[in-house]
């Protein structure tokens, strides 16, 4: 049976540090505090006028495609997660296709929040399952800084820009995304939103004012279905595909707090070692967060590798996938 396998993968972040000392100089918080609730030292943020989560997203399909000496006209399709879409329209991945060169294909955005990548993952493997396709890019793009309120001390800690793609192929040696479980439930629109910008309320001077443009949170509340749902979800594709925590190699989590990482990790019996963690480095990108870790661990992953992807956001959405990693 023809599975998609993930062939390759590259990450992008821009070269702004924004540390917790800056962050102590912005808002009334503290290193200690930041780093004891989330585990976040510091995340990138990009900067200059005009620039978007494309341009991120574009560097890492272009690195993507020159690891895997690629041509840009072989790609078959892109998909791009992002909740930060660079306009309302045209869609991010129509932008990225364009500054790397991809050309006559299908490209669309996916919106689930923090899950997004997940959600991709799992759409652009159906096309190479069903043979469709042959050659299918995912990119996760974030440029969370242009929704948050530094003057929030509660939100502006966590987020930071990002990007990471995956290239898909077909795989017919039982290697690739063997299983994966997406969900949503409304139940958590109000808890963690950008109120104003789409067409419920459009921008308005007032909009502006009551600073409906940014990130809303209510962070305990989102941090309990988070840690209920990413674990529950996780041990749900673990049980129907067999794996015991010793069976998985590495944990893949969303990258939203160390905490919300840590209680999933002990749920699936995953030690510390084996969870892929780089929320120090980056906070939460938010659909950049599990490509951004493939890429920092690609090194040290091997085929054969069983990888249980997990992922929480807004919405609430959330999902997990299995995956063999084929090298
Ligand atoms: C945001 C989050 C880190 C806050 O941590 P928490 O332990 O829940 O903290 P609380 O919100 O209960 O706040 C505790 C206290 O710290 C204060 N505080 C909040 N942010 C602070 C900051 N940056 N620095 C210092 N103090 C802060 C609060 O005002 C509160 O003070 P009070 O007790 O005097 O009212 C946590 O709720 C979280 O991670 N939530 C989920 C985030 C998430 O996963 N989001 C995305 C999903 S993809």
């Amino acid at each position: 049976m023809t599975k998609a396998a993930i062939t390759g993968i590259h990450g992008y972040v821009p070269d702004y540090v924004l540390t917790n000392a800056e962050l102590e100089r912005m808002v009334d918080t503290n290193d200690e505090w930041i780093t004891s609730r989330t585990g976040i030292k510091e995340r990138h943020i990009l900067k200059g006028e005009g620039m978007g989560s494309s341009h991120m997203g574009a560097k890492a399909v272009a690195g993507l495609l020159e690891k895997t000496n690629t041509r840009p006209e072989e790609i078959d399709l892109l998909i791009c997660a992002t909740t930060t879409p660079d306009y309302v329209f045209p869609c991010t991945a129509n932008l990225i296709c364009d500054m790397v060169g991809i050309r006559n294909v299908g490209s669309f955005d996916i919106q689930a929040a923090c899950s997004g990548f997940l959600y991709a993952l799992t759409i652009g493997t159906q096309f190479i399952e069903t043979g469709k396709y042959k050659k299918v890019v995912i990119v996760g793009a974030d440029k969370m800084s242009a929704i948050t309120d530094y003057t929030d001390r509660t939100t502006c800690i966590l987020f930071g820009d990002g990007a990471g793609a995956v290239l898909l192929e077909p795989n017919t040696d039982g290697f690739g995304v063997l299983d994966s479980i997406i969900r949503s439930d409304g139940v958590g629109q109000n808890h963690l939103f950008q109120k104003a910008g789409g067409s419920r309320y459009p921008p308005t001077h007032e909009t502006v004012e009551k600073r409906w443009h940014y990130v809303y949170q209510d962070g305990p509340s989102v941090f309990k279905f988070a840690v209920k749902n990413m674990a529950d979800v996780s041990a749900e594709i673990m049980e129907r595909n067999h794996l015991a925590g010793s069976d998985v190699a590495w944990l893949v989590p969303h990258q939203a707090n160390k905490r919300i990482i840590d209680a999933t990790a002990n749920r699936m019996g995953i030690e510390a070692d084996r969870v892929m963690m780089n929320i120090h480095k980056y906070g939460n990108t938010t659909a950049a967060t599990i490509p951004l870790c493939l890429h920092d661990y690609e090194s040290q992953l091997k085929k054969g590798d069983n990888l249980v992807l997990a992922a929480f956001g807004g919405g609430f959405t959330w999902g997990a996938a299995y995956v063999k990693w084929a090298y």
